[in-house]
Order: structure tokens, then C-alpha cells, then sequence
């Protein structure tokens, strides 16, 4: 018996020694911190103490452009690798890191687009739902980002000081929801989290973040029939959601009855088109999953965007000086339409420049901080905050530059939203600074930000505001 005990416990410890060496070995050529060839302890430390982003780049300086960072991970800061890894034929798929962020609800996994791994299902879910992302399609949403705008002027308006990475935030969230299902959730008119919606989202992000290194692990804990996850509330958002499509069908039912009703630009309008379109592709259940996957992909992203943009604007007066004579030689006034700002060269590169100094993902995309500061590309100068460099006239510099830029990723699986980030935002910093004159209350303040979760949550920046006369 005891010696059947030692026999059993060699093998173990042959079978795992002989599977840590195998792995190791694969990726051996890769330099980077030892233990992170053996296990990926070390990669799911550093994510969770936020500092993973920074790793990288160290090891990026320290090492060249491949680094290895996991068991099976490389991280690699050449931008002339984008394209074929991100290409349709490149046979790259998405890592397993991506199944934590499934749903979980009656002992099944509820996939959202950007979770679904399967190539076949994920391609089909995004062509039915494309049209409704295009840069033509996007256009009928500005009504409901130029109501929220104004909501958020007036919101501003009644303060001297404020935080912006509040405010901003709840002005994407109520904004999302318009955009999405046509009502507001009233983070700003509340000047809250209505619903606890954002943290939800929040939580998500941060269960990415941290669980990504050991997606079977997460499995264990939060999958199986016999450790339950405690139940959940939904949110405002998924019960919004599903109120407002059980609305829309019968009032859909009462158009074709001969009943006035009449047709709402919104995405919820389009993924009703799209489903009936593509009935396999798209069913309710997916409509529901789609908002809820477009407003938690709206929310903090495009928040943290906009804020990361005005905070280098109040820190760079000459800068803003230019965007003000800008807008001001572009006649703009208070809430500019699109096609007023979408092409603005100077509010372009401002925010351009805003994504590539501070890159909002974390993880699984934390190597994108690494390419948008490559010095070849960006030169000596790549951590400074210059929008100038994007005015360049050497078409091949800007050819380069642009190939870096992966702030909404690319490829297949590239921001579906981004037609919408870009609109949302270059209304919204114009609308602002047009309007009030702000300025940071502690001018020496820096940006700060927990970067565990997938996608960084800024800290407050407090400002303050006084209307321009
Ligand atoms: C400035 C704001 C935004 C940034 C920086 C951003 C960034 C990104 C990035 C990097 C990805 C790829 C994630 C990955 O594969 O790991 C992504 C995917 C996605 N984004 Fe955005 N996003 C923004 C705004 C939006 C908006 C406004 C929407 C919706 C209206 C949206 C919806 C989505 C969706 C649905 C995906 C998944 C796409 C897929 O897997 O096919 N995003 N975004």
C-alpha cells in the first residue's frame, strides 16, 4: 500500500514536471522573467496588483520586441506583426482568457459577441449586426448623443467644481442606453449609478482582468452545479433592455396591424432588422445579449477616452489654445453636428494622440500600450502627449503611425462601436470647451487610474468650470 503511495506520487511528479518542462520549452526562445516560462502565477500577480501594463513596457526596453509574460503568452511591440495577426487568414484565435467574460446562467455559459471564440459563430453574429455600426448608420444615433450632451451642459452648468470622471461617465452610460434602446438610464439627471448598471460593468471588466490567467480555475469557482454563484440582480440595463424589446415587438405587431407607429433610429430598431434578417444568427435572447453587450462595451471606454482627453487639454494650454481657435474658425457652437467636427484635422490628432499616450485596455490587449509607445515609430519623444505629430506632411511617417494605432484593436474582432466612440466623442469635447471655460483644481495633478480590470477606471479628476460669456 505504501509503496504503491510513493509510485503514484512519482508519477504525478514525473507527468508534471515532464508538462511544465514541455511548456517552458515551446516559448523558450521568448526572454522574459523565468518564473512566467514555468507558471502563470506570475502574469496573474501582476494583472492583479494593476501593474501589468508597466511590466511590459519594462520588459519590452529591456529585452526587444517579443517578450514572453506567461506560460503560453508573448507579448510582441511591433507594429509590423499587427497585421498578421489580426489577419483574416492569419489562423490566430482568440485565447482562452476570453471565457471567463461568458455569462453564467442555469448551469450554461451566455456568450456575448466579444466572448464568443467560436470564429464561425462570432463572424455571423457580427455581419448580422454590421449595418447597424457603419459610419453612415451611426449618424442616425446623434440625436440621442446630442439630447444626452445637452443634459450633461445643464448638469454642468449648476457646478463651480466637479468631478469629471464622474460626470463624463454618467454622460456615456445615459447616452449608451439612449442610443441603444432610446431611453436614458438617469445617471445624470441623478447624478448616480441608476441601477447599479456601471458597476456591473465594472465587475465584469475586473473579473476579466483578474481571472484571465486561469480561465479553468475561474471555471471551478463560478461554473458547477455544486458551488452556485450567488444570484444576482440584473441590472437596470438588462431589464430596461428586455422591457423596451418586448415593447418594440408589439408596437412592430401594431405597425403591421395598420397601427401608427413610427420608426426608431436606435440599435435595438437595428437588431430587430437584423434579426428577422438572419433569424439563426440573431434570436431575442441575442438582441438582449447585443445591448447589453454594446452599452457595457460603451460605458467606461468611451468615458475614460474623453476624460483621458480633456485632462491632457487642461494640462497642455497651447494645445488648447489651438482646438479653440479650431472650432472657433469651424463656427462651432455649443452642441456641433457631426458632420461640423467629424473631420476637424486638429481635434482628430488630439484625440488620436489622447489613445496612444494613454491606452484604456489592460488586458488581454495590454500590448497595445507597449506598440503605441514604440520609439521607432513614435519617435524619442513617443511618451509625450503632441497631437502635432499626427499633422505631420511625410505621408510615409503618418502610413506608419497610423499601422500602430490599435486603440480599437483590429481585425475581426476590432471595436464594433468605434463609429459611435468617435462621434460621441468629438461632439461632446467641443460642445464643452466651447461652452465652459475649465481648468484642473489642482494644476499639478496627475492621471490616475486601477488598472486590473480589462480596461482601466480612472480615478477623480476634479475641475473647475465657469460659463464663457
Ligand atoms: C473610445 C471608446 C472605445 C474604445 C477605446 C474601445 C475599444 C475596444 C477594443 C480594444 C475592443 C477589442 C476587445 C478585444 O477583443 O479584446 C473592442 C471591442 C468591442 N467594442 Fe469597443 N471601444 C470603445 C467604444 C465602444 C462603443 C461606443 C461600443 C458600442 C456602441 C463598443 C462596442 C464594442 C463591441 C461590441 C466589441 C466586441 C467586438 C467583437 O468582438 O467583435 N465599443 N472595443
Amino acid at each position: 500500500m505504501a509503496l504503491s503511495h510513493v509510485l503514484l506520487s512519482v508519477a504525478l511528479f514525473a507527468v508534471l514536471s515532464f508538462r511544465i518542462i514541455v511548456d517552458w520549452s515551446k516559448l523558450r526562445k521568448a526572454p522574459g522573467p523565468v518564473l512566467a516560462g514555468f507558471t502563470d502565477l506570475w502574469r496573474a500577480y501582476q494583472q492583479y496588483n494593476g501593474r501589468m501594463r508597466e511590466k511590459l513596457l519594462d520588459l519590452h526596453a529591456r529585452h526587444g520586441p517579443i517578450v514572453r509574460y506567461g506560460v503560453r503568452c508573448i507579448s510582441i511591440s511591433d507594429p509590423e506583426v499587427i497585421n498578421i495577426v489580426y489577419g483574416s487568414r492569419a489562423g490566430f484565435v482568440t485565447a482562452d482568457s476570453y471565457k471567463v467574460l461568458l455569462g453564467y446562467h442555469n448551469g450554461k455559459d451566455i456568450p456575448s459577441l466579444v466572448s464568443t471564440r467560436d470564429e464561425k459563430q462570432h463572424g455571423a453574429l457580427r455581419r448580422s449586426v454590421a449595418n447597424a455600426f457603419t459610419p453612415t448608420a451611426v449618424l442616425d444615433y446623434e440625436k440621442w448623443i446630442d439630447m444626452t450632451i445637452r443634459e450633461l451642459l445643464e448638469s454642468v452648468a449648476r457646478k463651480q467644481t466637479f468631478d469629471l470622471t464622474s460626470m463624463i461617465l454618467w454622460y456615456t452610460m445615459d447616452a449608451a442606453a439612449r442610443f441603444s434602446f432610446g431611453t436614458s438610464l438617469g445617471c445624470l439627471s441623478a447624478e448616480d449609478d441608476v441601477g447599479g448598471s456601471i458597476q456591473l460593468i465594472r465587475d465584469r471588466f475586473r473579473h476579466w482582468g483578474l481571472w484571465s490567467s486561469y480561465p479553468a480555475i475561474e471555471r471551478l469557482v463560478y461554473r458547477n452545479s455544486f458551488f452556485k454563484p450567488a444570484k444576482r440582480a440584473p441590472s437596470s440595463i438588462a431589464s430596461v433592455a428586455s422591457a423596451r424589446l418586448k415593447e418594440r415587438i408589439s408596437n412592430d405587431r401594431g405597425a403591421k396591424e395598420g397601427k401608427d407607429t413610427s420608426a426608431t433610429p436606435d440599435l435595438l430598431q437595428r437588431f430587430l432588422e437584423a434579426s428577422n434578417e438572419f433569424p439563426q444568427a440573431l434570436d431575442g435572447p441575442g438582441i438582449v445579449g447585443m445591448l447589453m453587450s454594446t452599452i457595457s462595451g460603451a460605458a467606461d471606454t468611451t468615458a475614460s477616452t474623453a476624460v483621458v482627453m480633456l485632462f491632457y487639454l487642461l494640462k497642455n494650454p497651447e494645445v488648447l489654445r489651438k482646438l479653440e481657435a479650431e472650432l472657433a474658425d469651424a463656427g462651432i457652437q455649443e452642441i456641433p453636428a457631426f458632420a461640423e467636427v467629424g473631420k476637424l484635422p486638429y481635434l482628430n490628432a488630439v484625440l488620436r494622440e489622447s489613445m496612444r499616450v494613454f491606452t484604456i485596455g489592460t488586458f488581454p490587449n495590454g500590448a497595445a500600450r507597449a506598440v503605441h509607445l514604440n520609439k521607432t515609430v513614435f519617435g524619442e519623444d513617443s511618451d509625450v502627449f503632441r497631437p502635432e505629430r499626427w499633422l505631420t506632411d511625410d505621408r510615409e511617417q503618418l502610413r506608419l503611425m497610423e499601422a500602430a494605432h490599435v486603440g480599437f484593436s483590429r481585425g475581426r474582432r476590432s471595436c464594433l462601436g468605434q463609429n459611435i466612440a468617435v462621434l460621441s466623442i468629438k461632439k461632446v469635447i467641443p460642445a464643452l470647451i466651447t461652452k465652459f471655460k475649465l481648468s484642473l483644481v489642482d494644476p499639478d495633478a496627475s492621471l490616475e487610474a486601477d488598472c486590473a480590470p480589462a480596461a482601466v477606471i480612472l480615478e477623480p479628476i476634479y475641475v473647475k468650470s465657469k460659463i464663457r460669456v
